[in-house]
């Protein structure tokens, strides 16, 4: 059998006591308490918890797309709550890969040329063409975002989120606007991109289901992670059924 890759005792990632606050004018808010987790190189991590429970701040401080309030965030050994702006761009730039549910795709540019873009972040990228054929759509290269379906567009970002070679990979609801079959597809190949590629993944949803393909889960709620569960033998996400 294939070497499993996201098998390894390497932490990539702990959370030290984070709180992050929203402050809207005169109204603060907060949407994270003393937060504390570790996520091994690797791995492929659930984040579960309820709509409102803090899952997307979460996975916002884990790319450093915003700043945690307090406590620290250490990424391969370096704490990037103490990183300037520019610093944390290229922290973005270089080592995270990220998926939305709505895709986000350019409409005008083709899914190559959709892959293709990250090029302008000055990072080394992989061929374009091959990351689209890592993901199945090395034949529709040329359609544009109108021409493919929702499962289509979503495996177009996973390209553009891999062609990077990133250490991490996050993704926030990536199945949350498509159906079963296209969602498990979609699942697959988060899952390969742990196992095969070893690189870390970490994916939010409110689905309990797809709790069970995950390396570890963490459960939040109400701002507060209350669980993490290891799961020694995680289910093929070909096997998910729901
Ligand atoms: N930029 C923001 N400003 C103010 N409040 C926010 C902001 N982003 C999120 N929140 C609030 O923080 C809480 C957690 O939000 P979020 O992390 O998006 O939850 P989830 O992804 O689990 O649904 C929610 O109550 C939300 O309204
Ligand atoms: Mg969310």
């Amino acid at each position: 059998m294939e070497q499993d890759l996201s098998k390894t005792n390497n932490v990539l990632i702990k959370f030290e006591n984070v709180g992050k606050v929203y402050k809207t004018g005169q109204i603060t808010y907060e949407a994270l308490n003393n937060v504390s987790l570790e996520i091994n190189e690797g791995e492929l991590v659930v984040l579960l918890g309820p709509s409102g429970a803090g899952k997307s701040t979460l996975l916002n401080l884990l790319g450093g797309l915003d700043s945690a309030t307090s406590g620290r965030i250490i990424f391969a050994g370096e704490d990037i709550t103490s990183f300037d702006d520019k610093r944390l761009g290229q922290f973005r730039a270089k080592d995270v890969g990220i998926i939305f549910q709505f895709y986000n795709l350019v409409p005008t540019l083709t899914a190559l040329e959709n892959v293709d873009l990250i090029r302008e972040l000055g990072v080394e990228i992989m061929d374009p063409l091959k990351a689209l054929e890592m993901v199945g759509l090395g034949d529709r290269k040329d359609n544009f975002p109108s021409q493919m379906s929702g499962g289509q567009q979503q495996r177009v970002s996973i390209a553009r989120a891999i062609v990077k070679m990133p250490r991490l990979l996050l993704c926030d609801e990536p199945t949350g606007a498509l159906d079963t079959n296209t969602s498990r597809e979609v699942l697959k190949l988060l899952q390969d991109q742990s196992r095969v590629h070893g690189r870390t993944v970490v994916m939010v949803t409110h689905n309990n289901l797809f709790a069970d393909i995950a390396d570890k889960v963490i459960m939040v709620k109400n701002g507060t992670v209350f669980d993490i569960q290891k799961n020694e033998n995680p289910k093929d996400a070909d096997e998910l059924n729901w």
